[in-house]
């Protein structure tokens, strides 16, 4: 069975970007595929954070994925620390990387902008261990949102570096786009995410919720009620079709162009929908929050899963760059 991998920071609140972006459809791969997901802790370290909310952010995460449908039963979940060999093969990949290749990362861009005060190596090198992560499990499949597209080719880059230079190790990982790659926030400008102030977090209460989507920009052009509006250019119309049904999705199509429903009409449509999607996870996250010690287990069971395998690929990598240790 071929394998996936994909991974999530643990920085701050999860929302509906990431959920229906990427974690939805890690749930539904699991079905085909032999599925790794893991917790970055290490690339969330990359910017500033609040390092006593870390291990309860970690843990939030993990809980977030299992809520999710990711159980042990059905996939590997792990924290990215626990695994320390994916720093080490990373260290092994910036051998092979331009440096140039990771100035051009428009994540790279963005973030030293947003960070002026803290552009550190770990910002730059981010993609090397996002690389790392993927290629140490030698995945083919990596499910993700839009953003990541230009980190998963440059893993692609990498290995064929490594491959040209000691052999061939590595496949050429994909990515998998779910049918929301890229959702934008409540402005419907930017990309919704944490550092934009733009999010609806997975857990927050329905009344939060709905005051995010009641406030949220629309069709800019369209003014007033009367006004025909056009769902092409509207944010809630995207998020629309990651939580209804096709006939409300087209209902809505049609009735926005026509000004025959209004954009608190549809922004309750939504938010119902949103609701009964939303509301069994927050239940489980609840039920997992009150059985101490599950999560731990879960992410033990997961890192000793992980071990397993990436003690042999890192053999085989020692041994193919001339380090192995003399003993083994
Ligand atoms: P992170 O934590 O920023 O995002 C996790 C996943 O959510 C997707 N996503 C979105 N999708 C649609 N619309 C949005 N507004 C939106 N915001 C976020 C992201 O595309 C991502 O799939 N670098 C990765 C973490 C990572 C990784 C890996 C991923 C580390 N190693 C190896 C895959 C494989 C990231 O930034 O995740």
């Amino acid at each position: 069975m071929d394998r996936i991998f994909s991974g999530i920071q643990p920085s701050g609140e999860i929302h509906i970007g990431n959920y229906v972006g990427a974690i939805r459809n890690w749930a539904r791969l699991v079905e085909r595929y032999e599925c790794i997901y893991c917790v970055v802790d290490y690339h969330a370290i990359t910017i500033e954070y609040e390092v006593e909310l870390m291990q309860q952010r970690i843990l939030e995460t993990g809980t977030i994925l299992v809520a999710c449908g990711l159980t042990p039963e059905r996939c590997i979940v792990f924290v990215q620390s626990h695994v320390p060999e994916h720093t080490e093969l990373a260290w092994i990949f910036n051998c092979v990387t331009p440096v140039g290749e990771l100035e051009r990362m428009t994540q790279f861009k963005e973030k030293a902008k947003q960070h002026r005060q803290n552009i550190n190596m770990g910002l730059l090198d981010y993609p090397v261990l996002q690389a790392a992560d993927i290629l140490i499990y030698k995945a083919g499949f990596v499910p993700v949102g839009e953003d990541q597209i230009q980190h998963v080719e440059l893993a692609r880059e990498i290995a064929r570096k490594f491959n040209a230079r000691f052999g061939n190790t590595f496949p050429e990982p994909q990515v998998i786009l779910s049918d929301a790659p890229r959702i934008l926030g409540t402005d419907g400008n930017a990309k919704m995410s944490k550092s934009m102030n733009n999010a609806i977090g997975l857990l927050e209460p329905p009344e939060t919720i709905w005051e995010r989507l009641r406030t949220a920009v629309t069709d800019v052009n369209r003014q007033r009620r009367s006004d025909p509006g056009n769902p092409d250019r509207c944010n809630i119309f995207t998020m629309h079709q990651a939580f209804s049904k096709p006939d409300q999705i087209s209902y809505i199509d049609q009735n926005c162009r026509t000004a025959g429903i209004g954009c608190i009409e549809c922004k309750e449509i939504l938010f119902k929908n949103m609701m009964e999607e939303l509301t069994p996870i927050q239940e489980r996250v609840r039920e997992i929050r009150e059985k101490p010690g599950y999560m731990i287990d879960v992410l033990r069971s997961g890192a000793n899963r992980c071990k397993a395998i990436v003690k042999e690929v890192m053999e085989e990598v020692r041994t193919k760059i001339g380090i192995k240790a003399f003993w083994v």
